[in-house]
């Protein structure tokens, strides 16, 4: 299990020592513009059952696989005109897209996790592309991040969680996006799960409204892939949401200009983008804070539930939900 891990720079050398790695079935944590994958070559099964080992994962969730294009999208799975037209659109991109798996694609069937569907993406971040490209090959990617914890937008993050346990990570710096991509599954379109591109921008693109599942009161009913644990994102703290003010033993992260005495803040302008951007690192510094002061709660403000909000919101509700 113990391992060095590499801290690999993003330039040439340190993408092919990662391309090498991968190769010969390691696991190379890579930025991505959503968070830190955990990649394994999709091919190797022992590869991609070592992710499952590092990570921690109670059981054998589908993966997303990352590619470099179009092209090497539709090597693996089946597009119909609309996937296509939604892989224009929004390809390099945080956009997975859940569609029929071509048996003879070669992906291990730990990726699909036996399903005839496979989730797959073409991500935007400069070094992930580079790294698919001098991989060749496709990538089995989850955030990289022990199971049920706060998925890494930086590389200090994904050491953080997996030194000793992965070959290596590769530096790209901060993530732009800041949550993980949003999942689509095509025929009929149906959201899978919140994330880094709106729900609106989908609806635009396709001219039509897509079937998003909704979210119960108690938050019983969090929108849904196979896979996807109701507790996740979770801090060592407890999670107080619609948080309008600061309560004795809390720490606060706020949300726009009015809130007073927020020791951390998502946006101070109350952008959607820049909250995205911040929410993990958030989670962590006032999961830190909560540690060294003794505060037992972190309590968070409203967010709408618009636009990028509703991939916030969802992991947010998951950070709150009950631990299993
Ligand atoms: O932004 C992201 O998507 C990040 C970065 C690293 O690319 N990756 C990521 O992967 O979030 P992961 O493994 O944490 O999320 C995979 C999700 C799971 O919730 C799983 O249920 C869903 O994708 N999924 C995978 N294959 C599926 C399938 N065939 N049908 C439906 N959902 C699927
Ligand atoms: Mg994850």
């Amino acid at each position: 299990m113990d391992q060095k891990t590499e801290e690999l720079a993003a330039n040439a050398a340190g993408i092919a020592r990662a391309a090498g790695l991968l190769a010969a079935g390691g696991l190379v944590a890579f930025p991505t513009e959503t968070v830190y994958g955990l990649g394994a070559d999709a091919r190797n099964g022992t590869a991609v059952a070592g992710i499952f080992a590092a990570k921690g994962r109670p059981r054998f969730n589908p993966l997303i696989v990352h590619v470099a294009d179009l092209t090497s999208a539709e090597a693996i799975a089946v597009f119909d005109d609309q996937a296509r037209a939604l892989a224009a659109a929004f390809w390099p991109g945080p956009l997975t897209l859940v569609l029929p798996l071509r048996p003879a694609a070669g992906i291990s069937d730990l990726v699909s996790a036996g399903l005839t569907t496979v989730a797959i993406r073409c991500p935007a971040h400069p070094v992930a592309r580079a790294l698919l490209t001098a991989f060749g090959g496709p990538l089995a990617a989850p955030s990289a991040n022990p199971s049920g914890k706060v998925s890494p937008t930086t590389a200090a993050h994904v050491i953080e969680g997996l030194a000793g346990r992965i070959a290596a990570v590769v530096d790209g710096g901060p993530c732009k996006v800041g949550v993980e991509s949003t999942i689509l599954a095509v025929d009929p379109p149906r959201l899978l799960r919140p994330g880094g591109l709106p729900l609106e921008a989908l609806e635009a693109a396709l001219g039509q409204p897509v079937a998003a599942p909704e979210i119960a009161a108690d938050g019983a009913h969090l929108p849904n892939a196979p896979g996807q644990l109701t507790s996740h994102y979770a801090p060592g703290a407890a999670v107080r949401l619609e948080a309008h003010d600061k309560r004795a033993g809390e720490i606060w992260i706020g949300f726009g200009p009015a809130c007073p005495g927020a020791e951390i803040s998502l946006s101070p302008s109350g952008d959607l983008t820049e909250a995205a951007a911040t929410l993990f690192a958030a989670l962590r510094a006032a999961d830190r804070l909560a540690r060294a002061t003794g505060a037992a709660t972190i309590a968070v403000a409203p967010l709408p539930e618009t636009g990028l909000g509703r991939a916030i919101n969802d992991r947010l509700r998951r950070a709150a939900a009950p631990r299993g």
